[in-house]
C-alpha cells in the first residue's frame, strides 16, 4: 500500500511567506499523508523567522517530519528554535528516528548531514590539507550517527530525511567546485547498507529533482527552487533482498 509523501526543502523563511505557498500547504492534507521538510527552514536561523515558519506549519493538517539545515544552524538559541518548531507539531529529527502509522508503518530517520564531497565515488577531488581532513572527520561522524539511527528502524517503509545530499546524481547544475559543500558519499554508503526505500534531501538549490545512491536507492532533491513547490508522490516499499543481505556496520 503506497503512502502519499509530500516534501519540501529550503523554504529560507525571512519576513514573509509567499501566498501561493501558504495556500498550497494549507490544502496539502487533501493530497498527502505526511509532510517532510528537508532543512533550511529559515534563512538566518533567527527566532522571528522560525516563529513565522511555525505559524505556517500550524496550518498544515498533517504530521510534519523535519531536519534542520545549515542556515537554521546559524541560530544561537538552538533549544528555543527547536521548541518553537515542536510547539507547531513538527517532529524534528537530529540523528533520531520516528515511526508513523500511515496505513502502514513508516519509519523516518532524520539527520542534517554534512559536506565533504563525493570523491572517489562520484565527484572530483578538489580539497587538500586541513580543510579536507576536518570535513572528512565531521562527515564520518554524521555517517556513524545515521548508521546508529537506521539500525533502530524496522518498519514497512523507511525514509531517510537529510539536508545535505548523499549522492552527486541530484546535483544537476551545481558546479563541481561546490560539491564539497553539498554532501558526501559516506552518507550514501550507510543508506545502501540498510533497507531504505527513499531518501529526501534539500540544500542543492541548482540540482535536479531525482537521482539514486550508488546502491540504487531513489533520492529526491526537494530544495524548493528545484521542483518549484512541494513534491507529492505515492511511495511504496521497494522489494528487499531476502535473508538479511543488508550489512549494518560503521561507515568506512
Ligand atoms: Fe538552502
Ligand atoms: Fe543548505
Amino acid at each position: 500500500m503506497p503512502v502519499r509523501i509530500a516534501a519540501i526543502g529550503d523554504l529560507h523563511v525571512r519576513s514573509e511567506i509567499p501566498a501561493g505557498l501558504a495556500d498550497e500547504l494549507t490544502a496539502l492534507h487533501q493530497r498527502a499523508d505526511v509532510l517532510v521538510v528537508a532543512g533550511d527552514i529559515t534563512d538566518g536561523g533567527r527566532i522571528p523567522e522560525v516563529e513565522l515558519a511555525a505559524s505556517l506549519f500550524r496550518t498544515v493538517a498533517l504530521p510534519i517530519v523535519a531536519v534542520l539545515g545549515n542556515h537554521d544552524r546559524r541560530c544561537l538559541r538552538r533549544t528555543e528554535f527547536r521548541r518553537i518548531l515542536e510547539s507547531a507539531g513538527v517532529i524534528l529529527l537530529d540523528a533520531e528516528a520516528t515511526i508513523l502509522d500511515l496505513g502502514i508503518r513508516v519509519g523516518f530517520a532524520g539527520i542534517g548531514g554534512y559536506g565533504g564531497g563525493f570523491w572517489p565515488d562520484e565527484g572530483p577531488f578538489l580539497l587538500h590539507s586541513r580543510v579536507s581532513q576536518a570535513l572528512a572527520l565531521r562527515a564520518r561522524r554524521e555517517a556513524i550517527r545515521l548508521e546508529t539511527t537506521l539500525a533502530q528502524l524496522e518498519t514497512d517503509l523507511t525514509v531517510v530525511v537529510m539536508h545535505y545530499s548523499p549522492t552527486a546524481t541530484t546535483l544537476g547544475n551545481e558546479p563541481p567546485q561546490k560539491y564539497w559543500m553539498l554532501g558526501n558519499s559516506q552518507l550514501g554508503r550507510v543508506i545502501d547498507r540498510h533497507p531504505v526505500d527513499l531518501v529526501i534531501h534539500g540544500h542543492a538549490h541548482l540540482g535536479n529533482p531525482t537521482g539514486q545512491t550508488l546502491g540504487g536507492i531513489p533520492v529526491w532533491n526537494v530544495a524548493t527552487t528545484v521542483p518549484g513547490g512541494p513534491v507529492i508522490q505515492d511511495v511504496a516499499p521497494r522489494p528487499k533482498p531476502r535473508g538479511g543481505q543488508f550489512h549494518a556496520g560503521i561507515a568506512r
